[in-house]
């Protein structure tokens, strides 16, 4: 579990991927994050959705896991919890990154152009990180965190924040980290 929120982590603050610090942005212009993480041998999990402020979204998850009763939470009432548990935040300037804000001027010229239709290219590499770890014990954990799709918009949420969609671990089983369209993962 700590091997994975590390990983994580460190993906996260690098700004060549689509999670924390490089993140895409929404219609909006904004950095909406997602993350999840969960220990194969407990079947323990957290996630979060929609978090702006969160300056590591997997560490808010682990949080989630761990000292919390649920297993999701989202927005606000999730920026809530990480300011209460001492999960450092930040201003939304941290995620910016010019190549990401290029990139949702572009679809958003190519949104124009194509009178009514959202522009969804399939080609379009979306970044998402995670990691998958299995310890000498045979313990499994895996984690995920994303900033989702550029030009998101009403607050959608992917495949990241889902257990069982984006990210799944279980001792007997398989752990698992997704990265690609997330609609189609959680369908499936
Ligand atoms: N797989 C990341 C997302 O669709 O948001």
């Amino acid at each position: 579990l700590d091997a994975v929120t590390q990983t994580v982590q460190w993906l996260e603050d690098c700004p060549l991927f689509n999670a924390g610090r490089g993140a895409v942005f929404t219609h909006e212009g904004r950095n909406e994050l997602d993350a999840s993480i969960m220990e194969g041998r407990t079947q323990m999990a957290g996630a979060v959705g929609g978090v702006t402020i969160v300056k590591n979204p997997i560490l808010l998850a682990r949080a989630v896991m761990e000292k919390s009763p649920h297993v999701m939470l989202t927005g606000r009432g999730a920026e809530q919890f990480a300011l209460e548990n001492g999960i450092e935040t930040v201003s939304s300037a941290w995620f910016y990154t010019e190549e990401r804000w290029n990139t949702l001027q572009k679809m958003l010229e190519e949104e124009k152009s194509k009178t009514g239709s959202l522009t969804h290219n399939p080609d379009y590499k979306f970044g998402t990180v995670g990691c998958v770890a299995l310890d000498q014990s045979g313990n499994l954990a895996a984690g995920t965190s994303t900033g989702g799709m550029t030009n998101k918009r009403w607050n959608r949420l992917g495949d990241t924040p889902v257990i069982g969609a984006g990210t799944y671990a279980d001792n007997n089983v398989c752990a698992v980290s997704c990265t690609g369209h997330g609609e189609y993962f959680i369908r499936y």
